[in-house]
């Protein structure tokens, strides 16, 4: 059994996972009530609310997989990318537990887990794939070759979609976090009522929503006072420009790789129409679409235990001198950029 800790932002994750790539527990402790009141996470307060989660829901997750500490053979955690602040508590707390029980730990890039979360059942799925990683931090278009041999091969040039996702629903006057409430505002909206300029034509491997921003800025200004019987339809216009934006991507993607399984992971993932618009895009490259429960998609421990599945941990001095990092590999490397 592999018990798994992640807390790269403002969730204290902690999961049990089996080698057979069953979940047998994963449990989030979100923090949105504590942030919501700033419009966003304030590090230092995540960090600390980590300190006081971190043990309870690394005994929560052990509880509910009806697991004791004695029968975990490895431990998991994410050593970065994200909040500098608030890995090194879930870095402690693994290293922590391994020193304790004498068990290797397996530091694991925060972005490989999203990816990795494929592997796990009932889904199992097998590299190689196409995959859209679309989270609040990061928009990678990435050639999977095999779980341990990632090829970045185009990202966003400014924000991430996630980001996005946020910043258009601070606009549109809507509580933190962002993503799911604009999409339940656009729900009842009309998407061609505010058609939002086309980015980057002609770089197609390439996403940028700064522009897809400012404009629902400016229509905002420019419908004043007037804007509030028209925000669903702005909600669910600039959805429609975003979502169409990552389908297009993910379109140029399938045919880049020549891959014939595109899969989507992050929280944007969670997107219905983002979901609805990429089985489009699959349908007409002949592709297969593999799509995880939403909770899969936001961030979760379980998928950082799948990223230890196959590796063997580090212990010793090495696992003594461990320390987290704010900034991937994955992203360090930029475009081109491959992790193993
Ligand atoms: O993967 P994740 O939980 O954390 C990061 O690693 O960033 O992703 C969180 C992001 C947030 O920006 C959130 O607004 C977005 O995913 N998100 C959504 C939806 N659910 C979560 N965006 C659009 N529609 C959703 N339904
Ligand atoms: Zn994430």
């Amino acid at each position: 059994m592999i018990l798994a800790i992640e807390t790269s932002c403002d969730d204290t994750c902690a999961a049990v996972v089996g080698h057979d790539g069953v979940i047998r527990s994963s449990v989030r402790s979100s923090q949105d009530a504590l942030h919501s009141a700033f419009g966003g996470v304030v590090p230092e307060v995540a960090s600390r609310r980590h300190l006081e989660l971190a043990v309870p829901a690394v005994e929560r997750a052990l509880a509910e997989a009806g697991v004791a500490l004695a029968q975990i053979d490895r431990v998991a955690v994410t050593q970065g990318p994200g909040l500098i602040g608030a890995l090194l508590v879930g870095v402690a707390t693994a290293k922590a537990i391994a020193f304790a029980r004498k068990l290797p730990l397996v530091p694991v890039d925060h972005l490989s887990g999203h990816v990795a979360a494929l592997r796990l059942a009932p889904l199992r799925l097998a590299a190689p794939f196409a995959c859209l990683l679309v989270s609040g931090g990061h928009s990678l278009l990435i050639d999977v070759e095999r779980y341990d041999r990632l090829h970045v091969l185009g990202g966003t040039l400014d924000d991430a979609a996630g980001e996005a996702f946020d910043k258009g629903a601070r606009l549109l006057g809507l509580p933190f976090p962002g993503g799911p409430q604009l999409e339940a505002l656009a729900r009842s909206g009309d998407a061609t009522r505010f058609p939002f300029p086309e980015v980057l034509r002609d770089r197609p491997l390439e996403l940028s929503f700064a522009g897809v921003k400012t404009s629902l800025l400016y229509r905002l200004r420019d419908l004043g006072v007037g804007a509030e019987p028209a925000r669903a339809d702005l909600a669910a216009s600039f959805q429609a420009a975003v979502v169409g934006q990552l389908a297009s991507r993910a379109s140029s993607l399938l045919a880049e790789t020549g891959r014939d399984v595109l899969a989507v992971v992050g929280g944007v993932a969670a997107n219905g129409r983002l979901r609805d618009e990429l089985a489009g895009v699959c349908a007409r490259s002949g592709a297969r679409l593999a799509l995880l429960p939403p909770s899969l998609c936001v961030d979760n421990a379980a998928m950082i235990a799948a990223v230890a599945l196959d590796r063997e941990g580090i212990s010793g001095r090495e696992l003594a001198e461990l320390d987290a990092f704010a900034r991937s590999p994955l992203r360090a490397r930029g475009i081109g950029g491959q992790v193993s």
